[in-house]
């Protein structure tokens, strides 16, 4: 029996701080006009003193899995898609796994910038419907605002903060991802490149920690997205056995409007068949197409049975493009007095176990620091 890889819940996180284009025209030379002509931009989210990239992924998983009322300690599989990880090492899913409670949980962190998203959802979904998995997490989560060059107005305008999540559950009736096209081209490298902890760049924070801001040859990547977006997409409503006619919302990586229209135009689709939300948030990397995602459904901008298309592209260069049958019913966001009370509990238990597993950790040194001592004493001795 063939398995689909089902979207049950989905979840965002936006941080409170919000950044108008007259915000940065405080910072920059800039300016509202040319933000919105230019890209589309009004504002964009910006992570405050506590926000991190893992906990934006965590309250993002946190919200999917209430919504699919799922025990995270079911949860079998967590991909995180992120450029902007707290650490290089631990990968973030692996805490999100930690803080969640999902205890039989394979976890890893997946980097293709702002294809991340797209990327992370083909390789969760194939685990998924293969049935090596019955379920899988996968998040995009990124705090872009840790690693721009705030005095270069041609990027720090563009970005912003956020997380979204995608609970996927293995499912016998048809649905959820049907096709998947994933490409790359290496020597386009250059065009965008982030952080690093290598040798062959040049420091920003000193010798010890080799950290890079963003930097981005902006004309060189718009020709590159308005390439290969349509062709992206086609190449995966193909794959799916679907023409473009099928497709009944478009939600795109969310990098600039103007992107976003050539690419609508390429496809022959109108806007009224496009979501955007880049006004709200600019381009949150990898958290961009699960948010935009997750707004359309809250918005009422699906309904089952509806064929949608996701398209990513960003720095590697790096794309893909999926086709989803929208099976899901969208459910009311407000949860029930019980769902709150099961969550909790979860939750807790959650934290109670990470502290009991730490506490394990710290036994299990105390007690190889006593052998030690014990033995080095007797070696001593004789
Ligand atoms: N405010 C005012 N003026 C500006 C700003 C700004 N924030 N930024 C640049 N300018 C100026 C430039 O200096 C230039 O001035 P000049 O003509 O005197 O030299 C002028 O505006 C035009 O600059 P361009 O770079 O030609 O502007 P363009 O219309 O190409 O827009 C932009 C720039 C918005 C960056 C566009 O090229 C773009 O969106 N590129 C794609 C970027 C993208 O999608 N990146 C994300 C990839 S996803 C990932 O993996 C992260």
């Amino acid at each position: 029996m063939r398995r689909y890889a089902h979207i049950r819940g989905w979840g965002k996180y936006v941080p409170e701080r919000v950044m108008t284009n007259d915000d940065l025209a405080r910072i920059v030379d800039t300016n509202d006009e040319w933000i919105r002509s230019r890209t589309g931009i009004a504002e964009r989210r910006i992570v405050g003193e506590t926000d991190t990239t893992t906990s934006m992924a965590v309250k993002a998983a946190i919200e999917a899995l209430s919504m699919a009322d799922c025990d995270p300690s079911t949860v079998e599989l967590i991909v995180v898609a992120t450029m902007t990880p707290d650490r290089v090492m631990p990968a973030t899913a692996t805490a999100v796994q930690d803080v969640i409670g999902a205890d039989r949980a394979a976890a890893f962190d997946l980097g293709a910038a702002c294809s991340g998203f797209v990327y992370a959802y083909s390789v969760a979904s194939q685990l998924v419907s293969s049935g090596a998995y019955k379920n899988a997490l996968v998040i995009g989560a990124e705090s872009m605002s840790h690693i721009l060059d705030w005095n270069d107005r041609a990027t720090c305008v563009l970005f912003g903060d956020g997380a979204g999540a995608f609970y996927l559950e293995a499912n016998e009736s048809p649905g959820g991802m049907l096709a998947f096209e994933l490409g790359s081209d290496g020597s386009g490298g250059e065009l965008l490149t982030g952080p690093t902890v290598g040798n062959s760049y040049k420091p920003l924070c000193g010798p010890d920690l080799k950290l890079q801001a963003l930097e981005m040859n902006g004309r060189a990547v718009f020709r590159f997205a308005t390439k290969i977006m349509g062709k992206a997409a086609d190449a995966a409503i193909q794959e799916a056995g679907l023409t473009r006619e099928d497709i009944d919302l478009f939600i795109p990586h969310q990098a600039n409007i103007r992107i976003i229209e050539s690419a609508a135009r390429q496809l022959k689709l109108p806007m009224e068949k496009v979501y955007v939300n880049i006004h709200r948030y600019g381009n949150t990397s990898a958290a961009s197409i699960p948010v935009a995602f997750v707004e359309a459904v809250e918005e009422g901008r699906l309904k089952r049975g509806d064929n949608v298309v996701v398209v990513g592209f960003g720095g590697g260069l790096t794309w893909g493009a999926a086709v989803v049958k929208w099976v899901a019913e969208p459910v009311p966001v407000e949860s029930s007095g019980a769902r709150v009370a099961r969550n909790w509990f979860r939750y807790q238990r959650a934290r109670i176990g990470s502290f009991q597993n730490r506490m394990g950790h710290v036994v299990d040194e105390w007690i190889e620091t006593g052998a030690r001592i014990v033995a080095k004493q007797k070696r001593r001795r004789e």
